[in-house]
């Protein structure tokens, strides 16, 4: 006799698995990739390197950091550099805006390193972003391979170049408020030069934010301790601009990254992006930090956790004008995010608007 009772159910079963994977995306929170150990003792390695470079460019006298060695009036010095890291997961949509940013700039004052995540097919830039790729590993939002990424694109960057001085997150959707000499004039002010000043790093450090709680548990309860007790934990956002000292800093810790590293286990509270960063340096070197981040983002009505995102119709020379204010005393350099399509009204004003300062 057969089992027409069996049958049926297995049918069904069978034909329900690939509706299951179709539709799992959208039901079931996304699966977070895991940082293999390979990958891990990769950046391990680049680590070492660039920070025992690091000490060996402190003791050649021609190549020292700007902050404690620039000469005002001198002509052999070498003058302090800004690294923008651009970290994307796709074709960089602002790359002509970013063209003209660059261009009416001294080539010797900046370098560009980008990450970009390998699964992703990227129409290759041209231009000062050709070839610029560093070797970049798989990212997922929300969770530590974005940590991950920005620590490999600091440490390119610092064995790159020993007169890196600044190193400026951007992302894909970033666009710039000004022109590279006002930034560059801001970050690297001759005057704090000649007086030997300490260089100040632009990261958000914030202790307080809804559902921080939240965010602090949501690899586990309790498994930040020792090392990050709660009220050591800090938010901010992801995009700083921070200087050479705290850039070895951040990828010589073990301690935090060794938690900040573990899975999400509540996804859609994670964020270890915002976290990592902003609890490193405000443990490490809180005076160092203006707590203050330099790119805008406008947080109101934000959906699933992203940003207001500008769309043409907004972009004028007034919504420039109203992003670069802030509430410190220096304008916003940056801002985020603007949809791909933004990018024709932003060419049309970008040599009367925002480059013109
Ligand atoms: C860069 O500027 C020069 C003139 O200063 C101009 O001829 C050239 O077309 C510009 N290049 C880009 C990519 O904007
Ligand atoms: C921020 O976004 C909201 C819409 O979500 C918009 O109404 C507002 O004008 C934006 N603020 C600025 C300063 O652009
Ligand atoms: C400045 O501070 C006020 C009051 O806290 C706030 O409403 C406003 O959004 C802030 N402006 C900017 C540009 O952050």
């Amino acid at each position: 006799m057969f089992k027409y009772y069996i049958l049926i159910p297995s049918l069904t079963l069978l034909i329900s698995i690939p509706i299951i994977f179709y539709l799992a995306p959208s039901i079931l929170p996304q699966r977070q990739i895991p940082i293999s150990l390979p990958d891990e003792l990769d950046d391990l390695s680049l680590f070492h390197k660039a920070i025992a470079a690091d000490s060996t460019f402190l003791k050649k006298p021609s190549r020292k950091h700007p902050s404690n060695k620039f000469r005002l009036g001198s002509t052999t010095v070498r003058r302090p550099k800004i690294a923008f890291l651009f970290l994307t997961n796709s074709d960089l949509h602002f790359e002509p805006l970013w063209h003209k940013f660059f261009n009416a700039s001294d080539p010797h004052l900046y370098n560009i390193y980008i990450h970009a995540d390998p699964t992703v097919k990227i129409t290759p830039p041209m231009g000062v972003f050709a070839d610029r790729f560093i070797h970049a590993k798989r990212t997922q939002r929300s969770s530590p391979t974005l940590i991950s990424a920005t620590r490999r694109l600091l440490a390119h960057a610092l064995l790159d170049d020993p007169d890196n001085a600044y190193f400026a997150l951007i992302s894909q959707h970033c666009i710039p408020l000004h022109s590279f000499n006002y930034f560059y004039n801001f970050l690297l002010d001759t005057q704090k030069l000649s007086r030997k000043m300490e260089f100040p790093s632009y990261i958000e450090i914030l202790t307080e934010s809804p559902a921080l709680l939240d965010r602090y548990n949501a690899r586990g309860e309790n498994v930040m301790e020792p090392e990050v007790s709660f009220d050591k934990f800090r938010v901010g956002s992801q995009f700083f601009v921070i200087t050479r000292k705290h850039s070895l800093m951040v990828i010589k810790d073990s301690k935090l990254w060794r938690k900040f590293k573990k899975p999400c286990v509540k996804i859609q509270s994670c964020y270890p992006e915002e976290h990592y960063f902003p609890t490193l340096l405000s443990m490490e070197d809180p005076n160092g930090c203006t707590r203050h981040t330099l790119t805008r983002v406008n947080w109101t009505d934000s959906v699933g956790g992203h940003p207001h995102t500008y769309q043409p119709p907004e972009v004028s020379p007034e919504l420039i004008y109203k992003l670069r204010e802030s509430n410190s005393t220096y304008s916003y350099m940056f801002a985020r995010k603007f949809s791909p399509d933004s990018l024709k009204s932003l060419m049309e004003m970008a040599d009367s608007v925002i480059f013109k300062d």
